[in-house]
């Protein structure tokens, strides 16, 4: 699918997961190996999906606007800067990515996988992440991490209820596309996921 060298990873897992330390990390050893790196964000990542983001983070609105919002920002992400940095050879690393949908809005906020599938085609046109990062862990471990937190934004301020189908919506878009996922167990000190998650991109030749 993609063009030339350039590679697609995204990084997914429930609020509290820890994943911002390690796409630092990855990032990182991407740009010590010489690679060009558009590190970037969902929703986000133009000017418009953070606007977009702003709405859905910040606004009552039922699932399926919710749905579509998250969509419209991934077509201008898409468009304007992701396969723009793959066809130049590019690698992306992205924060989250359409496995959130299925995980946040489907899972989450009980929303039709179905619509979720549809929406999904006509907004990638069969792109999908070369590999995709899962940090795992159980609700309540990482609403300990949370708890100190800023100000929690709609979907932080859920409970573990709505993490746990948050979690399972996860595990099942990683049982329907096995290859593309890495598993990292989260439930274990920092330098041990950090350990887990170098021996997993060296094996898939993304370190
Ligand atoms: P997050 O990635 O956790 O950023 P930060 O670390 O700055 O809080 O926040 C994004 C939130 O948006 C997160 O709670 C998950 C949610 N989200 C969805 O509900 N659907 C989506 O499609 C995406 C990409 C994110």
């Amino acid at each position: 699918m993609n063009q030339g060298n350039g590679r697609f990873v995204t990084v997914e897992g429930i609020d509290g997961a820890g994943k911002t330390t390690h796409l630092h990390a990855i990032e990182q050893a991407w740009r010590d190996a010489g690679r060009e790196v558009v590190r970037t964000r969902e929703p986000g990542g133009t000017p418009l999906a953070e606007a977009l983001r702003e709405m859905v983070l910040h606004q009552p609105m039922d699932a399926l606007t919710e749905s579509l919002l998250v969509f419209a920002a991934r077509r201008d992400h898409l468009v304007n800067v992701i396969e723009p940095a793959l066809a130049r050879g590019a690698w992306v690393l992205c924060d989250r990515f359409t496995d959130a949908t299925f995980a946040y809005q489907g899972g989450g906020r009980g929303f039709a996988f179905g619509v979720l599938t549809q929406l999904e085609q006509w907004v990638q046109h069969g792109r999908q992440p070369d590999a995709t990062i899962l940090f795992d862990l159980p609700p309540e471990v990482a609403a300990a991490r949370l708890r100190d937190a800023r100000m929690p934004d709609r979907f932080e301020a859920q409970d573990t209820a709505f993490f746990e189908r948050v979690r399972q919506g996860y595990l099942h878009r990683q049982a329907a596309d096995p290859a593309r996922f890495v598993r990292i167990d989260a439930d274990q000190p920092q330098d041990a996921v950090a350990h887990a998650l170098i021996a997993a991109l060296r094996e898939r030749g993304l370190a």
